[in-house]
């Protein structure tokens, strides 16, 4: 039996920033942004919030898988920006969707969270622990962000993406790659709260991300080519058979490299980034549902996908749709 995706769903912030809106507030422009990455727009929270945007995104991948709340009992969320430190994000969508019977709990793994999410879904899944899955990717990454660092902050978008996991006879996931390399982890950090207890000088400092940016994208250009080959070789397949590469949307410079490195055509790697800039775990499930609902995606394609990101932390998946 195989994990299948039954059903996907996604939710943005109602807010669009365009490239120019930030151009008025900070030293940057259309040109520069669109041109180094291929991002035009970001959607940024107002009063949304991670939780509820997955919520919301759960709710429609529900809707579009054909099941209700009480079928699921596991939810995994990949985040790093969770509303609260304690409860988690995946307890607060369990407790607004109604989902009584799941268990709930989150994964860091940063752009990589949801792809390793939908492995843990799929290694439960496999063992019959659990038998319907709902895994989100979700962030309001504009929350940690540094508005005065314009090398990052004009990267990053807010949003959810969730998918309805369940056994299936046919179809489903054929193979995963994943890893770490926690001694990089430095070349894309964001400091959480720092110690204040009482045997400690308070101090006052505020996370936010700080990224070697030249040092990501020569690690994401290599790494992702090198796991989505191995992925596609432990399924069988070779990288001819693969219908699309729904990738993680950091930059349109590294998806049109990783295509070259992979000799595949660039028309196979659907882009979102140029919508929604890079919304870290949430972005593979977001491209995903906008590939299903557009009628992209044909029972027997063959889809890989990658995530890869802070820690450093890289994965892939080759499944059938
Ligand atoms: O999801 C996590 C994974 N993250 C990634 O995959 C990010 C990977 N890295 C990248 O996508 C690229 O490295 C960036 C888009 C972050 C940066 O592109 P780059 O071509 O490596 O630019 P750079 O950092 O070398 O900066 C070039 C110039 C600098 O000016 P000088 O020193 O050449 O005068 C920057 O100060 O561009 C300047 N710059 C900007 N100018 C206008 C940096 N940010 C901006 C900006 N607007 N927003």
């Amino acid at each position: 039996m195989g994990t299948r995706i039954i059903g996907t769903g996604s939710c943005l912030p109602e807010t669009v920033v365009t490239n120019d809106d930030l151009s008025r507030i900070m030293d940057t422009s259309d040109e520069w942004i669109s041109s180094r990455t291929g991002i035009r727009q970001r959607h940024l929270v107002r009063e949304e919030t991670t939780a509820g945007m997955s919520a919301e995104a759960a709710r429609r991948a529900m809707d579009n898988a054909g099941i209700t709340a009480q079928d699921i009992d596991l939810i995994i969320v990949g985040t790093v920006t969770a509303d609260h430190v304690l409860p988690s994000c995946a307890c607060e969508v369990q407790a607004a969707i109604g989902a009584e019977h799941a268990v709930a709990f989150d994964i860091n793994a940063a752009c990589s969270g949801f792809m390793f999410a939908l492995n843990i879904a799929h290694a439960y899944l496999q063992t019959g622990t659990y038998k319907t899955a709902l895994v989100i990717g979700a962030e309001t990454l504009s929350k940690i962000m540094d508005w005065n660092d314009r090398s990052t902050c004009v990267l990053f978008g807010d949003g959810a993406g969730a998918v309805v996991l369940q056994l299936s006879s046919q179809g489903g996931v054929l193979a995963f790659d994943q890893g770490s390399d926690g001694v990089k982890g430095g070349v894309l950090s964001c400091v959480n709260r720092t110690n204040n207890n009482p045997l400690v000088e308070t101090s006052k400092e505020l996370g936010y991300v700080h990224m070697d940016g030249q040092e990501v994208y020569r690690f994401a250009v290599t790494t992702v080519p090198a796991s989505v080959i191995r992925t596609v070789r432990a399924a069988g397949l070779s990288v001819e058979d693969i219908d699309y590469f729904a990738l993680h949307q950091a930059n349109v410079r590294i998806l049109q490299a990783v295509a070259k490195r992979l000799k595949a055509p660039e028309d196979k790697f659907p882009i979102s980034l140029d919508r929604c800039g890079n919304i870290s775990a949430a972005s593979v499930p977001i491209l995903l549902d906008e590939m299903n609902r557009k009628g992209l995606l044909k029972p027997g394609m063959k889809i890989a996908m990658s995530g890869f990101g802070g820690g450093l932390t890289w994965a892939s998946a080759v499944l059938e749709w």
